[in-house]
């Protein structure tokens, strides 16, 4: 049988995630996961901190730490983030881990061996001042294209050009703010892409089925030529290369970054050993179906860099099978901004209502075909009416009135009759198709399925009608009280992946002991039947509560709306 290894793109540690970061790659990755297990599979689904690189460095910095206790304690908050999310890693781990440092240090060396690395010497900028060289971000200065004076040494964010630190004009050190710099020579390791390329390019177009955003991303690198890349850096934060004469060097964080799926999982294994074998998921794997989950900006280095990393070491490395790529996710037709705290963040959305608001909403306005914004009036709108109306309004209406009428208990009643045959029939088709969706990661297309089965127990009340039926025939309320109660078992089977905690609730307020390995296999109609006559239930607390014009203005001053 198929295992599947799901990873979600490795946030980076420079400060808590933004509503953009989670539907980008973390959300979507976890409501696979969870609907696989649900339908009986093996999933290890890994995540992890990207902790190396400059921006960590002066994140640390900036927040007077050393670098190492910055990561640390931000790990923590990310990982209890994710947890406040409900996002189901089996791990989330570190990239500063020593199992990635072994691993990273593994891989340098193979593709040395095998003669895709070597060594070169560079000129690099170095400030007098600070007594170091000054990689990437570590270098400010104006851009040499587009004349932007606040350009990093990686990339412009103004023309979105990548760079080199010595060409920007002007060039100052981000640490001290010294110009007092000059270029020295500095050998490090560069990666022999343009060896590897006809390779990574066959391996592509093997895969006919990646969706076009995936595949137009890497067929336009390839077209445009893959150049030998340095991999490391002068610095003293990152995995340390272990070649002679390389002593002050770490590799680069986009080497060591995605080798840490592979360390995670062995991070994972090790926590348990006897039952845990991390190597069986990515060496010789060939049961594994691996997917990776990731915005649009981190296609390149999955789709060409990685998996040059991979074919490069000569060895029978698991590759990905299938990449699921996001565009953009805006606030307000602008950018989500960490650095200038622009948008919602995943501590500001928790601590303003739980998490399967978030989820929905998001999973449901996914930037899937097109970037997508966020606005509060949207946000309200999907909550109040997916959620609050349709799915809460239908189970509450529902609990209370048969309380009130029949008591906590489903009642004793007669046979289902054609209008049940014809729902049983309905959700038959939704479900196959919200099933076929799921497996293909076409996530908004999979929530307009669930909403539509949603929207099946109120229309099935509406022409029931138990609070009419119920003068003239109690019976014929029966019925209909028993097959709406069951069908709020199979919403609250069919949303958990979505809605984890909602469902949780549900199921508990039916006295349902569902786990994440429930799902309605076989026939709708059976599945309406399940819960029978005597089958006690509580009514639960409102499901969801509406969102208010009042609050949107008050969340839209709060957090910078339209203007
Ligand atoms: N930290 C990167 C980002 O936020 C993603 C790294 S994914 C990895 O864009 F696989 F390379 F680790
Ligand atoms: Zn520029």
């Amino acid at each position: 049988m198929t295992r599947h290894l799901i990873t979600s793109a490795l946030p980076y540690i420079n400060g808590v995630k933004h509503l953009g970061n989670l539907i980008g790659s973390m959300l979507p990755s976890d409501l696979y996961a969870r609907y696989l297990r649900a339908r009986g599979e093996e999933v290890l689904f890994i995540c992890a901190t990207d902790e190396h690189g400059t921006p960590a460095e002066l994140a640390a910095r900036e927040a007077g730490q050393a670098v190492e206790e910055f990561c640390a304690e931000q790990h923590k908050v990310q990982a209890d983030l994710g947890e406040a999310f409900n996002l189901s890693f089996d791990h989330f781990g570190r990239s500063s881990s020593p199992q990635n440092k072994e691993l990273t240090q593994y891989f340098g060396n193979k593709l040395r061996e095998n003669g895709f690395i070597e060594e070169r010497v560079t000129r690099q900028v170095y400030s007098i001042e600070d007594e170091r060289f000054l990689p990437d971000r570590y270098v400010e200065g104006t851009c040499p294209h587009c004349g932007y004076d606040k350009a990093r040494g990686d990339q412009c964010e103004n023309c979105t050009r990548l760079l080199d630190p010595t060409d920007l004009l002007e060039p100052r050190s981000a640490v001290s703010g010294s110009t007092n710099l000059e270029v020295r020579e500095s050998k490090h390791l560069f990666l022999l892409q343009s060896k590897l390329a006809d390779e990574i390019r066959t391996w592509v177009n093997k895969h006919a089925d990646w969706p076009v955003l995936v595949s137009s991303i890497a067929l336009k690198w390839l077209d445009e030529g893959l150049h030998d890349r340095g991999i490391t850096r002068d610095l003293k934060w990152g995995v340390p290369v272990d070649m002679p004469g390389m002593e002050d060097k770490v590799y680069y964080v986009w080497f060591d970054a995605p080798i840490e799926y592979i360390s995670a999982t062995k991070e994972w294994a090790d926590e348990d050993p006897g039952n845990r074998d991390w190597k069986s998921w990515w060496y010789e794997a060939d049961d594994v179906r691996y997917v990776q989950v990731m915005a649009k900006d981190n296609v390149p280095f999955h789709t060409v860099t990685f998996p040059g990393t991979e074919l490069g070491s000569r060895e029978p490395w698991k590759m990905v099978d299938f990449i699921k790529g996001f565009n953009w996710l805006n606030y307000y037709g602008g950018k989500f901004s960490t650095s200038q705290k622009r948008g919602i963040f995943m501590s500001d959305a928790i601590e303003l209502l739980p998490a399967d608001y978030w989820r929905y909403y998001l999973l449901a306005n996914a930037p899937e075909s097109s970037d997508a914004s966020f606005t509060w009036d949207g946000f309200a709108g999907t909550v109040n009416k997916d959620l609050a109306d349709t799915l809460g309004n239908f189970v509450n209406r529902a609990l209370k009135f048969c309380a009130s009428k029949f008591g906590n208990e489903i009642p004793e009643g007669g046979e289902m009759g054609a209008l049940e045959k014809k729902l049983g029939e309905d959700l038959n088709a939704r479900l196959a198709s919200y099933n076929a969706n799921m497996q293909d990661m076409q996530i908004r297309k999979a929530m307009q399925d669930l909403r539509a089965i949603w929207v099946m127990g109120n229309e099935y009340l509406t022409e029931a009608a138990p609070w009419t039926a119920f003068k003239t025939d109690p019976e014929a309320a029966a019925v209909s009280l028993r097959v709406a109660i069951n069908l709020m078992r199979i919403f609250a089977i069919l949303s958990a992946p979505v809605i984890p905690l909602t469902s949780q609730r549900l199921s508990e307020a039916l006295k349902l002991n569902l786990t994440a390995e429930d799902w309605i296999e076989g026939d709708c109609y059976e599945a309406l039947q399940v819960l029978p006559a005597g089958h006690g239930f509580d009514i639960p607390e409102v499901l969801f509560r509406k969102i208010s014009d009042d609050d949107v203005a008050a969340w839209e001053t709060r957090f910078g709306g339209a203007g």
